[in-house]
């Protein structure tokens, strides 16, 4: 029998009329996925990115909060927006205010499985609810002419091959794209996500799957598409504090970044977050990202402890440059190449949120 042909990773590829430059996906994840990190996955290589989920309630009732997660850069393009609720109307709202804020695609979130969302009825729940399901998505489709995408684990118990059943009729509900992340709701992130599974559901459709789940690899990111069908892989965790495991997994560039470039592209990520989200919430939410870049033996473990007792981002940066201080050149590099912060922010939204919220 013929090999199958295998899409190579730095191909383009299609969701409904949007064109990804890649098969790399950069995964959604909550109290992670802001735009500086968005945008740096761009840079390294990710065709497509995603917010975090954004609360379609959150949405309806005009929180401040939550409509700062509409804010697009330019070159984050493009993104997908995705939101969690259980109403299919409200869910429509919040679809339309996501692609007028300039989302790419709509992506709704049938996969979380925290406690917080799911006795809300929405998340992983709604695949035990494939009525329900199919009418949220049938009415975000119906709302935005952006393709409207879903993203699933295969089902709330250990075992379940819910997905199966669900996908298909989220299809056929008008979703122009399916992503699984093949781990039971009741798993949260323990055990190995079964991309056997996967298989099964790109058998099933007619649209692009994208695979999620233990991809930290080029080696592993051509396997899964190779052995699944998938349209293209998707990193989350993998690409925590380590954008360079991007640039491995779509151009094969497996070189280790220098401390200097470690510590340019932190100042970096600190700076954008701390204008995005204001001083204060800032330095609280950067914390976990200080052990995540400078971990996997990059720098001694108490410089991280070190950082993480101080008081302001202004401070962690003076002691990370102190710590590499060539990485200043680099740093004004990386500045000089981003678009200026007000060609960045999106005009619409509430000044106020321009202070962080
Ligand atoms: C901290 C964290 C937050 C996450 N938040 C979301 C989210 O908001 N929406 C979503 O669909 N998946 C979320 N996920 C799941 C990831 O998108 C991804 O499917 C999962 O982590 C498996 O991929 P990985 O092994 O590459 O991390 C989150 C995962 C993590 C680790």
């Amino acid at each position: 029998m013929p090999t199958p042909m295998v899409a190579a990773l730095c191909s383009p590829w299609r969701i409904g009329r949007v064109e990804i430059p890649t098969r790399l996906v950069l995964a959604p994840m909550a109290g992670v996925s802001v735009q500086a990190f968005r945008r740096q996955g761009r840079r390294y290589g990710a065709g497509l990115v995603c917010s975090e989920m954004v609360s379609c309630a959150g949405l309806h009732h005009g929180n401040e909060r939550t409509l700062g997660y509409l804010r697009i850069a330019r070159d984050e393009h493009p993104l997908a927006v995705q939101i969690f609720g259980s109403e299919p109307t409200v869910m429509a709202e919040a679809a339309r205010m996501v692609e007028a804020a300039g989302a790419d695609l709509v992506d709704i979130n049938f996969g979380c499985p925290v406690r917080k969302v799911t006795k809300t009825g929405a998340g992983a729940t709604l695949l035990d609810e494939p009525e329900r399901a199919s009418r949220i998505v049938a009415a975000v489709a119906e709302a935005v002419e952006v393709p409207v995408t879903v993203k699933m684990r295969r089902g709330l118990e250990n075992g379940s091959r819910s997905c199966l059943e669900v996908g298909p009729r989220l299809v056929e509900a008008g979703a122009a794209g399916l992503t699984l992340h093949p781990r039971s709701a009741r798993q949260m992130y323990t055990g190995t996500a079964d991309h056997l599974l996967t298989a099964e559901l790109v058998e099933r459709v007619e649209v692009p799957v994208i695979a999620s789940g233990d991809i930290t690899s080029r080696a592993k990111a051509q396997a899964v598409l190779a052995t699944t069908g998938a349209a293209a892989v998707m990193v989350g965790r993998g690409a925590q504090g380590n954008p360079w495991a991007l640039r491995e997994i779509v151009d094969g560039d497996d070189r280790q970044p220098s401390r200097e470039e470690v510590v340019a592209e932190l100042v970096l990520f600190i700076r954008e977050t701390a204008r995005e989200l204001g001083e204060r919430r800032a330095s609280g939410f950067l914390k976990k990202f200080y052990g995540w870049y400078l971990g996997r033996g990059r720098f001694p473990k108490p410089f991280k402890q070190e950082l993480v007792m101080l008081g302001s981002t202004e401070e962690v940066e003076r002691l990370l440059i102190a710590a590499a201080p060539g990485a200043l050149p680099l740093l004004e590099r990386l500045e000089d190449e981003l678009p200026v912060a007000d060609e960045v922010l999106l005009d619409e939204l509430p000044i106020s949120l321009y202070g962080g919220g």
